[in-house]
């Protein structure tokens, strides 16, 4: 016999299918995807998954309703992959980094110093990219009944700690929270700092009770999470960049009427473009916020002071990680640099 929590898991898996007219897959049967992701509604992915259940809910006629929870608030880092696989959400946009364990070649998009300055992300991070092809075509996503979507950006990442961070030697000695990505791992280590994995949602109270002394984010992170309430010191340093793979249960997709799935495909790009045409926006206004609060002395390092940081991972790191990213990708990346 089923205990109530097999039979509440298996009802939890059937979810996505929410109504139908019987078994036959009728013309007027509706579906349900539930979107669980880490952050606030109000930044760059927040912003562009409402984006994506209005397009949908709107080219379906209503048959497909989304169902957006933020914040963590259905499935975190640690299960929400777990939970697409189940089927126990049909949506998710975690960033390159949580997918590490799964398929570590997206670690490509956590290479310190991939990108200068925002306006270079498209060149590199865009579907038809030697980047945002390896992403697309990632085999151990597919194997995983894993189909993405499209590619959203947040932005660039920058440091926070109760420090002044000015060249790599200021951030020796300190601990820095980490997304589970040993590339970001590596960078920290390259400098002279400690790291730690932690999920999203422990990282505020993580740096208010100084387990941790920083950590990595662009703006948008830090400002809605009130990080920067509990952080004396940011420094521009504009150093990494966090982006977002948004992905479906592949079988939920293939189990849609063909036009469905065209729906949602057709959804997922509009929303895609509009993510980007948001994003620098968003973080400029968060940056904004935070400089206003007053709590945070913002440092913007020099050319020649951010080159230091940048001296020290790269080629380093990226050589480090030829073998799990691809080494051609690599040299085609750096090639543009
Ligand atoms: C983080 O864990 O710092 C980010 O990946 C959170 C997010 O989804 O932007």
């Amino acid at each position: 016999m089923l205990g109530l929590s097999a039979v509440l898991a298996l009802s939890a898996c059937g979810g996505a299918r929410s109504s139908g007219s019987g078994g036959g897959g009728g013309e007027d049967q509706t579906f349900t995807i539930k979107f669980s992701h880490v952050v606030a509604p109000k930044t760059p992915k927040g912003q562009a998954a409402e984006k994506f259940k209005e397009l949908v809910e709107e080219k379906s006629d209503g048959k497909i309703t989304v169902d957006v929870f933020p914040n963590s608030e259905l499935y975190g880092d640690k299960d929400e992959l777990q939970a697409l696989q189940s089927n126990s959400v049909q949506v998710l946009a975690p960033a390159s980094a949580k997918f590490t364990t799964l398929a570590p070649a997206l670690q490509v998009l956590d290479l310190p110093f991939l990108f200068d300055s925002v306006d270079d992300i498209p060149k590199v991070v865009s579907p038809d990219t030697p980047a945002g092809k390896a992403i697309f075509e990632n085999q151990a996503l597919a194997d995983n009944n894993i189909k993405v979507l499209g590619l959203w950006d947040n932005g660039l990442k920058q440091l926070s700690s109760n420090t002044e961070m000015r060249t790599p030697a200021d951030l020796q000695g300190l601990s820095f929270r980490i997304q589970p990505s040993d590339v970001l791992a590596a960078q920290f280590s390259a400098w002279g700092a400690n790291s730690t994995p932690l999920a999203f949602s422990e990282v505020f109270n993580a740096l208010q009770q100084g387990v941790i002394d920083g950590q990595e984010n662009p703006y948008s992170n830090i400002e809605s999470q009130n990080m920067h309430t509990v952080q004396t010191n940011i420094t521009e340093s504009n150093h990494g960049y966090i982006g977002y793979v948004l992905v479906i249960n592949n079988d939920f997709l293939n189990s849609l009427p063909d036009d469905l799935q065209q729906v949602v495909q057709d959804s997922a790009d509009e929303a895609s473009d509009y993510n980007r045409k948001i994003a620098a926006q968003l973080n400029q206004d968060a940056k904004k916020t935070i400089e206003d609060a007053g709590t945070t002395q913002i440092l913007k390092l020099t050319d020649q002071e951010r080159q230091a940081f940048k001296d020290a991972v790269v080629p380093a790191v990226w050589d480090q990680y030829r073998d799990v990213i691809d080494s051609d990708l690599i040299d085609s990346l750096l090639a543009q640099k």
